[in-house]
């Protein structure tokens, strides 16, 4: 059966391609989903891709992939550095989560560098720019295939 992975993006990456792309690239946001569906699709994975820039209803989509998706990929944008809602919904989330920055947030200002996802996440890709998302892909896959069903307490 084919595993849906929920990819949220949080606010501002709309704006991908003409946002700083000294700091973010070139890629937009519907090439990097073009890229993900593409690949999911060779992993035997379904993507559903979404973005909003509003923190209730990335709070919800979390909540909701608790029984409809087996895995989170998040780009939580700056909710990342300030979000205690954001973590406590992916606290409650059983599936694995990993998070990815386009930007290498260690080398930035103080405030980008700490992370409310972190805390929930299985892992973390940063600094890749878009293919920072397709490897955030295989390693879902990876973990969902060698770990069926795994929670965070199992790592
Ligand atoms: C970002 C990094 C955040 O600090 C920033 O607020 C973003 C994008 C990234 O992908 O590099 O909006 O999450």
């Amino acid at each position: 059966m084919v595993k849906h992975i929920l990819i949220i993006n949080g606010p501002n990456l709309n704006l991908l391609g003409t946002r700083q792309p000294e700091v973010y690239g070139h890629d937009t946001l519907e090439t990097i989903e073009a890229a993900c569906a593409e690949l999911a699709s060779q992993l035997g994975l379904e993507v559903d891709f979404r973005q909003s820039n509003n923190e209730g209803e990335i709070v919800d989509w979390i909540q909701e992939s608790r029984t409809s998706h087996a895995g989170l990929i998040i780009n939580a944008g700056a909710y990342t550095h300030t979000s205690v809602a954001i973590l406590d919904a992916l606290l409650a989330v059983d599936s694995p989560v990993i998070e990815v920055h386009l930007s290498n947030i260690y080398q930035r200002d103080e405030f980008r560098q700490n992370s409310y996802v972190s805390k929930a996440a299985l892992g973390v890709i940063c600094g890749l720019g878009a293919h920072g998302y397709e490897l955030a892909l295989e390693a879902l896959a990876r973990h969902l295939g060698s770990a069926p069903g795994a929670g965070k307490g199992s790592n």
